[in-house]
């Protein structure tokens, strides 16, 4: 059958269990979705004025493969202003489609089949089908022993265990799904442990700008040799739909990574660029009202629930609190979240939809206004009192 010829590594995908959950939790009348990571702020308006003046203007045929060198340079002065590391635009620097498509593009420039590559669970779902496309082999890492938090112990383990198979590692802080970031002090404990071996770093740094109490460290600042940082607007300007991320590394490596990423997509949108550019220069600290209130919202949502008896992980970073479910529940985190959302209305994802390590949480998104989250959590208590074994 023509269909038995498809790609059985793309056989092998499946549509993600957010999405899944997501779609079942939507035909519920009246329930709130704590399932979104999405900001829920609009672009900011001068940012979106620039897109709106790059198409006028007639920027609208293709930029340079890696992005038009404005864009660059605007992305290195906001990440040497905000995190002190030093990229060259004009060698190091390659605005993607997303950090979606970066993360596309390093994976297959850096992974061959049968390769092994280290992945801290619970993981963010998008880098798994990647890998398996590739045929490459993950081998998780899980950090729910140590409160989310990768240890230098659990590398070393790993690299015995693994030894010159292992090609490279993703890391991801501040972390979708837990929220948890790393302080100075571990961003260089973990530089110095990975810089004993000859391995690529990918370093997924998303939600940077979405730090609370503390300045994002960037591995690339203590790693800078081996490792590719990935980052984007999404997430700090509220820019989702826009599709613009950056890859930053050692022009080596990006030199290699320009020949994938100009075959997957040519280059990003032009006009995201240059509202990009607006976004990462005059829109620099545009971020700092969307965190404060995050920060606010986290606060709230935090304190509410280890009320409510749940054990909630470090949440100083992104938007997302990973919370245990409270031992006189329903355990199974899928049966938990389905309950809950069919009996009082709240929808929150199931923590095995990060991987084995998250089976016993919830992941709640606090990118929802203030209004929702306080009868969201008015809903899950009532939920509690009624439900408990
Ligand atoms: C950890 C992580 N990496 C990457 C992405 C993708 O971001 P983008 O919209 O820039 O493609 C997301 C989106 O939710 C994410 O949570």
């Amino acid at each position: 059958m023509l269909m038995d010829r498809i790609n059985q590594r793309v056989k092998k995908i499946e549509i993600s269990d957010i999405r899944q959950f997501d779609a079942q939790v939507s035909q519920i009348p009246d329930v709130i979705k704590l399932t979104i990571g999405e900001p829920d702020f609009t672009t900011p308006e001068h940012v979106k004025e620039a897109g709106i003046q790059a198409i006028k203007e007639n920027v609208t045929r293709y930029s340079g493969m890696s992005g038009f060198l404005e864009v660059r340079e605007a992305a290195a002065s906001f990440v040497k202003k905000k995190y002190g590391v030093v990229y060259n635009p004009e060698t190091e620097i390659l605005a993607t489609v997303g950090a979606t498509e970066a993360l596309s593009a390093i994976l297959l420039t850096i992974l061959e089949a049968g390769d092994k590559i280290l992945v801290p669970t619970p993981l963010y779902p998008g880098y798994l089908p990647l890998i398996t496309l590739t045929g490459a082999i993950p081998v998780f890492l899980n950090t729910a022993v140590n409160n989310f938090v990768l240890t230098p112990e659990m590398i070393e383990q790993a690299m015995i265990e693994h030894g010159k198979k292992v090609k490279a590692i993703i890391l991801n802080y501040p972390s979708n799904p837990t929220g948890v970031t790393y302080s100075r002090k571990e961003v260089v404990t973990i530089a110095k442990t990975l810089s004993k071996y000859e391995i690529f770093v990918l370093s997924d740094e998303v939600y940077s700008e979405l730090t609370y109490g503390a300045t994002h460290v960037s591995l690339g600042e203590y790693l800078f040799d081996q490792t590719i940082v990935v980052n984007g607007l999404s997430k700090s300007h509220s820019m989702t739909g826009w599709r613009l991320g950056f890859t930053f590394a050692p022009e080596a490596i990006t030199e290699e990574l320009i020949k994938t990423h100009q075959y997957l997509v040519t280059a990003t949108s032009s006009i995201s660029q240059m509202a990009a550019v607006e976004a990462l220069t005059k829109g620099c600290d545009d971020g700092a009202i969307m965190r404060q209130e995050y920060e606010k919202r986290r606060d709230f949502v935090y304190q509410k629930m280890k009320k409510l008896g749940f054990e909630i992980a470090r949440p100083n970073g992104a938007f997302y609190l990973f919370a245990k479910i409270p031992n006189s529940f329903i355990q199974h985190s899928f049966d938990f979240c389905r309950d809950l959302a069919m009996k009082n209305k709240v929808a929150l994802i199931p923590g095995s939809a990060f991987g084995k390590a998250g089976e016993g949480y919830v992941r709640l998104s606090y990118a929802a206004d203030m209004e929702k989250l306080i009868l969201a959590m008015k809903r899950l208590e009532k939920y509690l009192n009624e439900n408990g074994k």
